[in-house]
């Protein structure tokens, strides 16, 4: 059966865990080679490892900070060196962190900043070049429901999301017209490792004893679908746009979100 990558190729940042490592299989799954970009080099070895034996064989991993630009230049690099073109890049990679605007550090609001926001411009700044000598490419941006409303004690985490709406719309506006479309997933709770943290120190701060499961359950209530968001929510949405499927959709920012952004 087709899939519905086939053909193509795909970097996806952040794939050594959660969301990126669910959009990685999936992408690879649909027929596409992937390079798997992570900081953490075992993470990614396990995204390798855990795809099937076909989809493993489309596969790579590199151990990339995304915030470097010698490393994002490399990762560009070494996935047109393999697989010859480059035409959906997944900039997925982030870190989050919950602190209130008077106790944060100007070192966590650089972290935030260079790891939720600047690197996807550098991320894009390598691929485009080489979507732009083929005629189109997709490129996905990893925002936040943080990035479309406010959410507490989470002031560099808004800032860097919101960050990346405008980039994601800038950026459909100038390379539209070399056949390139750019847009941004805006997902709210779904639970993986960056949102049990995120979690935990809420709940700490707030004084609350609350677990992770009560928390979940808390957030889960206040959506008109009544559940969290899980992995494939956010996979099957980054495997659309990348897709041909949505060849008339650029500039826009989607919630995945459970009905949040309506409430
Ligand atoms: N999980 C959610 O509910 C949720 C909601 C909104 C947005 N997001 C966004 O989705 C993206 C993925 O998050 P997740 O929930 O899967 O978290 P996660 O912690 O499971 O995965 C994030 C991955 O990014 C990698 N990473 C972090 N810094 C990096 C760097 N400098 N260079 C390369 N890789 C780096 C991590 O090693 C990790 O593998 C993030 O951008 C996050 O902000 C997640």
């Amino acid at each position: 059966m087709a899939g519905r990558l086939d053909g193509k190729v795909a970097i996806v940042t952040g794939a050594g865990s959660g969301i990126g490592r669910a959009a990685a299989q999936l992408f690879s799954a649909e027929g596409a080679r992937v390079m798997c970009a992570d900081i953490n080099k075992k993470g990614v070895m396990e995204t390798l490892d855990a795809m099937p034996g076909k989809a493993a064989k489309t596969a790579i991993a590199l151990k990339v900070d995304v915030t470097v630009p010698a490393e994002v230049e490399r990762m560009v690099a070494d996935t047109v060196r393999t697989y010859g073109k480059l035409d959906v890049l997944y900039a997925n990679a982030g870190i989050g962190e919950s602190c209130n605007a008077i106790d944060l550090t100007i070192e966590q609001w650089s972290r935030m900043i260079a790891v939720n926001l600047t690197s996807l411009w550098l991320s894009v700044k390598y691929s485009l070049p080489h979507m732009i000598a083929a005629g189109g490419g997709s490129i996905i941006n990893q925002s936040s429901s943080a990035g479309l409303m406010a959410v507490p004690a989470m002031p560099h985490y808004c800032a860097a999301k919101t960050g990346v709406i405008g980039l994601t719309r800038q950026l459909a506006l100038d390379y539209g017209p070399k056949g390139i479309r750019v847009n941004a997933i805006c997902p709210s709770a779904i639970p993986t490792p960056l949102m049990d943290k995120v979690w935990t120190k809420r709940a700490r701060d707030a004084g609350s004893n609350m677990s992770i499961p009560g928390l979940e359950a808390a957030t889960a209530a206040k959506l008109p679908l009544r559940r969290l968001g899980v992995l494939a929510d956010c996979a099957n949405l980054a495997l659309f746009l990348a897709s041909d499927e949505s060849s008339w959709i650029t500039g826009t920012a989607i919630p995945l979100d459970g009905g949040l952004a309506a409430t």
